[in-house]
């Protein structure tokens, strides 16, 4: 530390790491927010499936599923001025179908499974610009767990198998184990330029 040059080099690496540090201090809040709007939106979730199966049973909760989970997402988005959404490879509502940025992100997550990172961590983010405006976007993986599998596993009772059948021809959101990808949570901010 007494040679001038290690003294110069080691002030400007402090320089150099404020700086980065800095410039990534809006995006550590925005990752925040999402983290935390992620918690609500999926709390709410969560308590809407479990209340309609407890209350009306696993065929019902289907269609409560269908009714609400879009109301839900569009509420959260309405409430905190970001695009709050779920999307999947595999997806059950077409409206879930991922865009192009969020396919590859999909595709990374799994990547990132394959190479044996824990699913429940799994995140992601980037700012993106697209007709001169530009987004902060992230995305957080949705683990499989054991009650997904009366809807989305491999044997699903057959009331609720015709239940999904009515209501979505083209669902192809079947056949996971738990510890699977089941999607991510996807969501979106304009950030003031
Ligand atoms: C009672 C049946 C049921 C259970 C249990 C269930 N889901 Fe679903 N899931 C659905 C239905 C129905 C939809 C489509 C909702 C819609 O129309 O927006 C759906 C949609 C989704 C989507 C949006 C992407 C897509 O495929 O359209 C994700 C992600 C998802 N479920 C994850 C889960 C996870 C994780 C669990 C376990 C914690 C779970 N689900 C448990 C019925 C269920």
């Amino acid at each position: 530390m007494k040679n001038p040059m290690t003294i110069l080099v080691t002030g400007s690496l402090l320089l150099i790491t404020a700086g980065v540090v800095n410039a990534y201090e809006p995006d550590t809040s925005n990752i925040q927010q999402a983290r935390s709007l992620i918690k609500q939106y999926a709390g709410n979730l969560k308590h809407e499936l479990k209340t309609a199966i407890k209350q009306e049973g696993l065929a019902k909760a289907v269609e409560a599923c269908h009714l609400k989970a879009p109301d839900i997402a569009r509420d959260a988005s309405k409430q905190s001025g970001w695009t709050v959404r779920r999307t999947s490879l595999k997806v059950r509502n077409l409206e879930d179908a991922p865009d192009k940025w969020e396919f590859s992100v999909l595709k990374q997550f799994e990547a990132r499974k394959q190479a044996g990172e824990p699913v429940k961590t799994m995140e992601y983010s980037e700012k993106v610009t697209k007709n001169g405006q530009t987004w902060f976007r992230y995305m957080k993986a949705i683990p499989t767990q054991k009650i997904c599998l009366q809807c989305h596993g491999e044997k699903i009772d057959s009331k609720v198998s015709r239940e999904l059948d009515s209501l979505y021809p083209f669902d192809q959101a079947t056949g996971f184990k738990v510890g699977d990808i089941r999607g991510a949570f996807s969501l979106s901010k304009k950030l003031n330029q």
